[in-house]
């Protein structure tokens, strides 16, 4: 009996026997996934016979072994640092980004990595022809033995590629101009994004090779519509930046291997991305000492503590209602803080045009930068420095109390490093900065205000 399929729509559930871009129940656009339906299902069921194998294969949780297999250095040692160690054979990874913003080009220069490490890479491109990749690799230095190419955009061929030569890495670019010929709806929908992840995530684990496969944002900021292929894959990385700089972040969404703390991160050059070793340094725009309207702070991405400078412009506004803008951080938290400053600092920026900047490209997600912007701004309006040697972190509460930053110790070590003294922050609920080793020399430097007004007059005093 032919097994039966209909066309379920991932958003409202209703289905319809024929694919169609736009589902007719609840008008959303690319949710109709091919699914076998029940009565299928079930005949399906009755044709197998029991089997005993899998009765066998059931074992003591202390009989299975626990060790890795060895992992697949990228040599991009960003990218190791996000993955937990580098890629794990036999897993998929989906690297998601906005159009343009480098995936193609990290993939290549990964492949070439990885084959100058002694092992096989297979390039399938369904995006740009060969030649396209061809002018790349020339660029950023991918042209080199171990690296192969392969120009398709039929699954079963990709697929088959994989299967038949068993690369150690096999990047597929992108999932969504894959389409497998079985499947009705065109390259891209949602049905044709989730058969693409399955079918590699299949023959990875046949051939023990490590699928990275590329998927564009889709405008809601998901890879292809919510939760299609997310929890199809074993680690998802994503590759951010402001459009116009030059940093790049690598950051793991999700990752079956390891932690999703880390953070790599890589600059655009003109011969592709370069990892930027000591990054911490790298956000840090001005030099010492300091002028008025830029306050540093840490920010802990993970473990990781980098010193970011925060630039605030505040000049009085012209006609009409004052302009706010922001780079790298939330325009409605400056907008916050804004009038935090108001309410609890007597600083009224109402008449003001007010401009936030994170130097670097940088983009902070943070409420511990809180009063390194909230510092910026006031600095910038009573044209006073921030003190020299002074870095700032703590969120702020609507009241203008101040809350600690978590890890202390640690920013303040970061900060000591590039040759701050001093960190200023919120109180813990013991009154001491939270999780500070008590001790004098962990608490030299570290500097506890209560609320704004008094972390605005240390760190503005002269
Ligand atoms: P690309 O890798 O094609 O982005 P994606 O695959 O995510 O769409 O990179 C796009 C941009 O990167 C392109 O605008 C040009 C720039 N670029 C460089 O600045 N330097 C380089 O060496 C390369 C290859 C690209
Ligand atoms: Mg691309």
């Amino acid at each position: 009996m032919p097994v039966r399929s209909v066309y379920v729509c991932q958003q409202c559930g209703s289905s319809s026997p024929k694919w169609a871009g736009q589902c007719s129940s609840c008008g959303a656009w690319n949710t109709l996934v091919e699914t076998v339906t029940p009565s299928g299902a079930a005949s399906r069921r009755r044709e197998r016979a029991p089997s005993s194998a899998a009765a066998a294969a059931v074992e003591p949780i202390g009989a299975v072994s626990s060790a890795e297999a060895d992992r697949l250095a990228s040599g991009i040692a960003e990218l190791d640092r996000v993955l937990g160690g580098g890629l794990v054979p036999g897993s998929i990874v989906l690297f998601g980004g906005d159009p343009g913003i480098g995936k193609s080009t990290l993939l290549l220069q990964l492949a070439a990595r990885v084959a100058a490490g002694g092992a096989s890479a297979l390039y399938i491109t369904g995006e740009e022809s060969s030649r396209q990749v061809r002018g790349r690799a020339e660029r950023v230095g991918a042209v080199v033995d171990g690296v192969s190419l392969l120009a398709t955009t039929e699954l079963e061929t990709a697929v088959d590629a994989i299967a038949g030569t068993r690369p150690a890495l096999a990047v597929v670019d992108s999932v969504q101009t894959l389409a497998s010929g079985e499947l009705g709806g065109p390259a891209g929908s949602v049905g044709q994004v989730r058969e693409v992840a399955m079918r590699l995530a299949e023959v990875a684990k046949a051939g023990a090779t490590c699928v990275a496969l590329v998927g564009h944002v889709t405008k809601e900021g998901t890879v292809a519509g919510p939760r299609t292929l997310e929890h199809l894959v074993d680690a998802v990385v994503y590759l951010e930046g402001e459009r116009l700089g030059t940093t790049r972040l690598v950051r793991a969404a999700k990752n079956r291997f390891g932690s999703t703390d880390e953070v790599g991160v890589l600059e655009m050059r003109g011969d592709g991305l370069v990892e930027v070793p000591d990054a911490s340094r790298f956000f840090l725009e001005s030099e010492q000492p300091p002028v008025a309207g830029s306050a540093v702070t840490i920010a802990l991405e993970g473990t990781r503590p980098l010193a970011v400078e925060i630039q605030a412009l505040v000049a009085p506004a012209g006609y009409g209602s004052p302009r706010r803008a922001t780079t790298g951080i939330d325009a409605n938290r400056v907008l916050m803080l804004i009038a935090v400053l108001a309410r609890h600092a007597g600083l009224n920026l109402t008449g003001h045009d007010v401009y936030v900047n994170v130097a670097g490209g940088l983009r902070i997600e943070e409420p511990a930068a809180d009063l390194a912007v909230a510092a910026a701004l006031a600095s910038s309006l009573r044209e006073r420095a921030v003190r020299s040697g002074t870095v700032l972190a703590g969120e702020l509460a609507l009241s203008g109390r101040l809350r600690p930053a978590s890890r202390p110790e640690r920013r303040l070590a970061e900060a000591r490093r590039l040759g701050f003294d001093r960190l200023i922050t919120g109180p813990g609920r013991d009154g001491s900065a939270a999780g500070a080793r008590v001790g004098a020399d962990a608490a030299d430097g570290m500097e506890q205000a209560p609320d704004l007004r008094e972390a605005l007059r240390r760190a503005l005093e002269t």
